[in-house]
């Protein structure tokens, strides 16, 4: 069954939490919360403090998606701030399993996160220890990219490697997601789905919800 994280990062930042209810009121899944720190990636966004006021308005899942230099010292923060699964950038400056032992130490469930020019085989040896990987389909830093097919064979091959494994591995793609591509991440063997845009600014975001979980639930 397909998983729909609204991404965080494309709603009205003067009124988060109404945004997150919407979120959730439209059948959101997950919520996703995108953390840049202007060095890692080009952009800055939200830190822990943020977070942990928004876990006041949502019981859904705190899905946050580490986007900084130094992953490893922020774990305690962001778990303390309420996050159910953390994910983190394997191009990060922080060590893997470190980090892993960190998130999973804080009661956490772990992600890593590929960025495009990043192969799948870079997270093969950590299969074992994680949840989730996280597949980047655009460049991360911004919204509002354009989703890149091109990434469907790393998704596939991330998803075999888990099968032939028997581990029950969450794929997440994040970046570009819309009704029409959602089909190809899907079928590639995503079953997580992050979306900024195309759902906040759609004009009912319920109805889009429905339709992104339908079209990812029809395996072409
Ligand atoms: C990009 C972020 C994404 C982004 C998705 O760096 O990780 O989560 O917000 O937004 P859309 O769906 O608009 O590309
Ligand atoms: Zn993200």
């Amino acid at each position: 069954m397909a998983i729909i994280s609204p991404s965080i990062l494309s709603c009205d930042y003067s009124k988060m939490g109404e945004e997150i209810l919407r979120m959730e009121q439209a059948g959101a899944d997950w919520l996703h919360f995108d953390v840049m720190d202007g060095c890692f990636v080009p952009n800055l966004t939200i830190g822990a403090p943020v977070i942990k006021s928004l876990k006041k308005c949502s019981n859904l899942v705190f899905d946050v998606h580490l986007m900084i230099t130094d992953p490893l010292r922020y774990i305690e923060d962001f778990a303390k701030a309420g996050a159910d699964i953390i994910t983190f950038h394997i191009e990060s400056d922080s060590n893997v399993l470190k980090t892993l032992k960190a998130i999973k130490d804080a009661g956490c469930r772990a992600g890593i996160s590929l960025k495009p020019k990043t192969s799948a085989h870079a997270v093969f040896p950590y299969l074992a220890l994680i949840d989730m990987v996280l597949v980047m389909t655009v460049e991360p830093g911004f919204g509002g990219q354009s989703f890149m097919d091109d990434m469907m064979p790393k998704i596939s091959a991330i998803r075999r490697e888990c099968d032939l494994k028997g581990f029950g591995m969450d794929i997440e793609v994040d970046g570009g997601i819309n009704e029409t591509n959602i089909s190809k991440a899907a079928n590639a063997g995503a079953n997580v789905f992050v979306s900024g845009n195309t759902i906040f600014k759609a004009d009912d975001s319920k109805e889009m919800i429905s339709l992104l979980r339908e079209n990812a639930n029809v395996i072409i």
